[in-house]
């Protein structure tokens, strides 16, 4: 489908993303980064547990369309927390108790919330146009699998932010967090997801913002999000700077994973069946079979960033002329 391109006056193709998510700094980044480029249309978002409770990344996603002026995007909420246990581990120490660092959704906000069969309508309607983002845990999209298996099958692609391939992990040594938090759902999502695209830490990692270009987004006008930018950067990097000494800047995950819909060659790739390992001592480590007689798979697993191509494109996008 064609929208009347607002900048230029061109026709425009948007690509029709429907986000899982569990906003999260990078999270909040990453819808941030679907309002506001014309390239995308944001079709739904789906909440989750990860990094702050199903309820809080719900409001979170809520205030951050509506400071946009978009109340007409479906707010879906998803799991609670993983099919192996009730418990869940937050990480108010990276994203805020709240999940947008200091930022805090209004307390007399109101929003719509959607039901679950909700994902269900917007596959159908946009079908083979729609590309599936996931840059939280598993669990959510897992369920969306078992639920509406004929038409997931209609879905155009799949982009997941997560995993470690031979590198160290986030979480743990071994195990990125939204592998880690609910591999059994992981390893089910990349087993049955065709046209499937990941981003592991291989790639996130070094898709790092700095404080030099935080200062400029946050000088930018015709940014509704200009005024939380800073705050929220110096509350993510003061986590980074204590847990990657010496980085300069902070990485931005799943923010990465978005702008690689629109533009894939600002990563390279290898092509492979990627697997989680779901037992207790080494739950969320991901990799794939790299002997040499192993055969190559399904999966698009990106490895190598280009820094500049990636900032080029944050850049475009987020400081409107
Ligand atoms: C991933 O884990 C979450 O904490 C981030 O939001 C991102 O999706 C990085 O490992
Ligand atoms: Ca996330």
């Amino acid at each position: 489908m064609d929208i009347y391109n607002r900048r230029g006056g061109g026709l425009l193709i948007t690509k029709k993303i429907l986000l899982f998510c569990d906003p999260g700094i990078d999270d909040s980044l990453a819808i941030m980064y679907t309002m506001m480029d014309p390239e995308i249309e944001l079709v739904g978002i789906v909440t989750g547990y990860g990094n702050v409770t199903k309820d809080q990344a719900t409001a979170n996603a809520a205030y951050l369309v509506q400071l946009a002026g978009r109340k007409d995007i479906p707010i879906i909420p998803g799991a609670s927390n993983p099919i192996q246990q009730e418990e869940v581990t937050f990480y108010p120490e990276i994203h805020g108790e709240e999940g947008i660092g200091p930022i805090q959704p209004p307390g007399n906000m109101q929003y719509q919330i959607y039901p679950f069969d909700t994902i269900r309508l917007i596959i159908e309607r946009y079908s083979n146009e729609l590309i599936i983002v996931d840059t939280g845990r598993s669990t959510t999209l897992a369920t969306a699998f078992t639920l509406f298996p004929d038409q997931i099958k209609m879905v155009h692609s799949f982009y997941v932010m997560g995993g470690a391939f031979f590198v160290p992990g986030n979480v743990t040594a071994l195990a990125e967090a939204n592998f880690f938090g609910d591999p059994t759902s992981s390893n089910y999502v990349l087993k049955f997801a065709h046209n499937l695209t990941i981003t592991p830490l291989n790639v996130t990692q070094f898709a790092i913002i700095t404080p030099d270009i935080v200062d400029v987004v946050s000088k930018n006008k015709k940014n509704v999000y200009a005024f939380m930018i800073a705050p929220v950067f110096e509350y993510y990097y003061e986590f980074y700077k204590k847990s990657i000494p010496g980085i300069s800047g902070a990485p931005i995950h799943d923010l990465l994973t978005i702008i690689l819909v629109k533009n894939p060659a600002i990563v390279d790739f290898i092509y492979y069946d990627a697997n989680v390992v779901e037992d207790k001592e080494a739950r969320g480590l991901s990799y794939i079979d790299l002997r040499p007689t192993s055969e190559t798979g399904k999966t698009a697993i990106a490895t190598k960033l280009h820094y500049e191509a990636f900032i080029d494109e944050f850049s475009k996008v987020m400081l409107p002329e």
